[in-house]
């Protein structure tokens, strides 16, 4: 197929808005998954179905059967994260534009864009000897519940010999990566109440506690100006990487003035001293603010003392991190950390433990042959600091969870201007064409 025609069907993929965080956008989730599921059919599945959700069903799919060959089950998402601030787009976000070799759009590179280059090498190898299932889902930005209560429910979907996920980058442009390591997440929701209701702050200012100056003391004292964050136990799980590890991290094409100045865009980093960068964003734990909410905020001046406020935070979790520990080391510290006459309180929204993966099973071997045959270069094996909630649920029957990808570490994901640089699109499509086709030959 040629590539004005991927690009097109790429493209009217990536209009459909299927922000899964925002119910407003319901439908266009439901759209989405509509169009996997007529790629599926194309791709010549059978029991095409929408499985555990009419709002963001996860969209399964069996392809032809290959008596003997090995089964190959890929997992991807269809959902993408909300687009705002809007203003910053160059193009707006749901209407694709081509750029200087770079598509741009929300979802372009996280992850609709990978999803097609996965679905469309089985067609440009047509079509390879595996027995391919699908599990392409609609809520993985907003914490995977409908997929993971359907694998909990029903094991057998995950059967296979090995799972395969592209949503995830290179490290740097000509160098592919394997990931052996996704970090964790704990979405919670920190509130407090100080009065019953608002007050003037003229009347009562000077006597009156104030919710917005106890929710920020409080997010004050839960991270230090060290970065160390302060909830007891927190680190006792922390498992360190070996040296080997640290020491094969120096050698990847990273450097921090870059990192600094060309992706993060501030005028310092931040974190734990004694920790090499990569060592904080891929192996230590984070506790973020994402917004504050409550008291006044709109246009004009109103002098009045808040009586309640609610930041929204997060955790990155590490190995040997459990959510569920950490959960409760959260809503301790908060009950400890807040003074007697405020009551405070922890919901938590969503989250996933971390991931760890061991990449000896022969299925990395051909993984690494394709990239090198198509770009040039093997995979590297790196960590990441972002997390996909189902990856410890898919690779608990034992297969290997094969995590890849074909973004570059500038596409922007979840920010203003995220893009697909085209030349990955077709070497992607490339090398995943030859990694089935090295796969369904080696009976693994
Ligand atoms: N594709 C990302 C995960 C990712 C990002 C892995 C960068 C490696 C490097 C995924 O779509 C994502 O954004 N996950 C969310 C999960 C959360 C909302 C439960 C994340 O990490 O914030
Ligand atoms: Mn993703
Ligand atoms: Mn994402």
């Amino acid at each position: 197929m040629d590539a004005d025609t991927l690009l097109r069907e790429l493209v009217e993929f990536l209009r459909i808005p299927s922000v899964s965080t925002l119910p407003a956008h319901d439908a266009d989730c439901r759209r989405a998954a509509e169009w996997v599921a007529a790629e599926l059919r194309r791709l010549g599945c059978r029991d095409v179905a929408f499985l555990a959700s009419d709002v963001h069903p996860v969209v399964w799919g069996v392809g032809p059967d290959v008596p003997g060959a090995p089964t190959l089950l890929i997992y991807g998402h269809y959902d993408v994260q909300p687009p705002d601030p809007l203003d910053e787009w160059i193009t707006p976000p749901f209407e694709p534009t081509v750029r200087d070799g770079k598509l741009f759009a929300r979802g372009s590179a996280d992850d609709k864009g990978q999803v097609f280059c996965l679905l469309r090498a089985i067609a440009a190898a047509g079509p390879p000897p595996v027995n391919f299932r699908f599990l392409i889902e609609g809520e993985e930005e907003y914490g995977s519940r409908v997929l993971f209560d359907l694998l909990r429910r029903q094991q057998g979907r995950r059967r296979a010999d090995a799972v395969l996920i592209a949503d995830m980058a290179y490290v740097a442009p000509r160098w592919p990566a394997v990931y052996t390591a996704l970090r964790g997440l704990c979405y919670a929701e920190i509130s407090v109440r100080t009065a019953a209701s608002e007050l003037h702050s003229g009347e009562f200012g000077g006597a009156a506690p104030n919710a917005h100056e106890e929710l920020v003391r409080l997010l004050g004292r839960l991270k230090g100006s060290d970065g160390k964050i302060n909830i007891p136990g927190l680190y006792a799980a922390v498992k360190r990487p070996s040296r080997a590890e640290l020491a094969a991290w120096k050698k990847l094409p990273f450097r921090e003035a870059d990192f600094l100045k060309r992706r993060v865009r501030a005028k310092a980093l931040t974190g734990l001293k004694g920790h090499s960068v990569l060592e904080r964003l891929w192996a230590l734990p984070t506790f973020e603010i994402h917004g504050i909410m409550g008291g006044f905020t709109s246009d004009g001046a109103k002098t009045v003392i808040p009586a309640a406020a609610t930041a929204k935070v997060s955790l990155r979790l590490v190995p040997n991190q459990k959510l569920h520990t950490v959960e409760r080391q959260l809503a301790a510290a908060v009950k400890r950390l807040a003074p007697k006459y405020v009551s405070a309180s922890v919901r938590f929204m969503h989250g996933a433990d971390p991931a760890q993966v061991r990449i000896t099973h022969p299925a990395f071997r051909l993984l690494d042959q394709a990239f090198r045959e198509v770009v040039g270069r093997g995979t590297v094996p790196v960590r990441a600091g972002g997390s996909i909630p189902v990856v410890p649920a898919l690779g608990r029957s034992g297969a290997p969870v094969i995590l890849t990808g074909i973004g570059l570490p500038d596409d922007r994901l979840h920010a203003p201007n995220e893009k697909l640089d085209l030349s990955q699109l077709w070497d992607g499509i490339q090398v995943f064409r030859q990694f089935y086709g090295l796969l369904g030959e080696a009976k693994t």
